[in-house]
């Protein structure tokens, strides 16, 4: 487990496109709109991170951005053309998706489940290759449940169970990876690690990450692109150390707090409670 991944990235960094979009998106489900108007670019080879309180349509968001949901209004952008209009395999190669709740089919094993994540990538003529294989095995050792392999997914912990669904994710070797709370389930140390791997991949192999996480410390220090929602809109949306202040975390979360710089990495750090002295409720 490192630190060192931690790290925001330069000042300098210059600024990157967005291969992937939304223009005045607007979800719901039958009469319940959800999202509405909502605009977004995801920063091509950044993790953007989306944190919101609960039920304000992050999942709903990122199901849309991976084509599970159909927009009721506005478009999902992928390089420009609408998501609706791209063929599913093109899709499935470019962009993965990592549900909330993810149901693994019955008695299927570790080393299976993470196979799955190949077959955008398979031909009727070319069922299994070495390409896969390798990325089969790259994808469980990155997320330490190699040992795990011949195990049935159903008789994991919450945790272990959470590492294979990365995994499987992985696997898939999407430029553009959608997480949603891929932390959920996993103690603290797993948590740093799943969080410092997404880093390395972007790092490493350029990928574009958007991830939900419900810790907001976690948040600011994972982020490049931060992106807080609240009731299916976005509050505010750039660099964790511009958009997270207390007035945000006020808006946003209903909570009083103070913002001081984190002594790992000089982020912001949100400690919840009213600074000392402060004014009284
Ligand atoms: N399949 C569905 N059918 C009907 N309503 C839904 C469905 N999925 C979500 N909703 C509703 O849409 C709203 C947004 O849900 P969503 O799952 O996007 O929230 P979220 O921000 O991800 O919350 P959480 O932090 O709890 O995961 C909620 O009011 C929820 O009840
Ligand atoms: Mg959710």
């Amino acid at each position: 487990m490192s630190t060192t991944d931690t790290t925001q990235p330069a000042e300098t960094t210059p600024a990157t496109g967005s291969r992937l979009a939304a223009r005045d998106l607007t979800l719901a489900y039958e009469e319940r709109t959800v999202v509405e108007g909502l605009d977004l670019d995801v920063p091509d080879g950044r993790v953007t991170v989306v944190v919101g309180p609960n039920a304000c349509g992050k999942s709903t968001l990122l199901r849309a951005l991976g084509r599970l949901l159909k927009p009721e209004r506005g478009a999902v952008l992928l390089d420009g053309e609408q998501l609706a209009r791209i063929p599913t395999r093109r899709i499935a190669r470019s962009l993965g998706l990592l549900p909330q709740t993810p149901v693994a089919p019955e008695a299927v094993t570790v080393a299976d489940l993470v196979s799955r994540g190949r077959q955008p990538h398979q031909r009727w003529w070319r069922q299994w290759s070495e390409e896969d294989e390798r990325a089969v095995a790259d994808a469980m050792a990155r997320t330490d449940v190699a040992e795990l392999a011949d195990r049935p997914v159903d008789e994991l912990s919450g945790g272990q169970r959470q590492r294979v669904w990365i995994a499987m994710a992985l696997a898939q070797e999407t430029d553009l990876l959608l997480l949603d709370e891929p932390t959920t389930y996993l103690d603290v140390s797993h948590q740093v690690e799943v969080l410092d791997l997404v880093r390395r991949l972007n790092h490493e192999r350029g990928r574009t990450v958007v991830a939900v996480l419900h810790d907001l410390n976690q948040a600011a220090r994972y982020a490049d692109h931060l992106v807080a929602m609240k009731a299916g809109r976005v509050v505010a949306a750039g660099r964790p150390a511009e958009v997270v202040t207390a007035d945000l975390v006020r808006e946003v979360f209903g909570l009083e707090s103070v913002v001081v710089p984190d002594p790992v990495t000089g982020g912001p750090l949100v400690v919840p409670g009213r600074p000392w002295g402060g004014a009284t409720a």
